[in-house]
C-alpha cells in the first residue's frame, strides 16, 4: 500500500514527501521552495499554502514560524487595465 501524501499547496500539487526532498537537496527557505517546487505559485497565489508551509517547515527545521520569512510579493510596476488584453476602448 502506498503511503498517504499530505497536500501542502493544492493548487500546484505539492506533497510533504516534495517538501522534504527538497529540504534533503538543500532547499531550506521559503523563496528557495517556491521556486523549486511551485508552492505558493497556484492561482490562489500562496493564501491557503504559504501558512501550511511555514508551519510544516517550523517544525521540520525547528524554527520558530516568524523567523521564516513569506516569499517576496512581486507585482506588477505598474497597474494594467484589463482593458488593454482585450483590445476594447483603444478606439479613440
Ligand atoms: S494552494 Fe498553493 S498556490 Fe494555491
Amino acid at each position: 500500500m502506498a503511503p498517504l501524501r499530505s497536500l501542502v499547496c493544492f493548487c500546484e500539487g505539492v506533497t510533504t514527501e516534495d517538501v522534504d526532498r527538497a529540504l534533503e537537496e538543500g532547499f531550506r527557505d521559503l523563496e528557495s521552495l517556491k521556486r523549486r517546487l511551485r508552492v505558493g505559485m497556484g492561482p490562489c497565489q500562496g493564501r491557503y499554502c504559504i501558512p501550511m508551509l511555514i508551519s510544516y517547515l517550523s517544525r521540520r527545521l525547528g524554527v520558530p514560524p516568524e523567523r521564516l520569512a513569506p516569499p517576496r510579493v512581486r507585482p506588477p510596476l505598474e497597474p494594467v487595465p484589463a482593458r488593454l488584453f482585450l483590445g476594447v476602448g483603444d478606439e479613440g
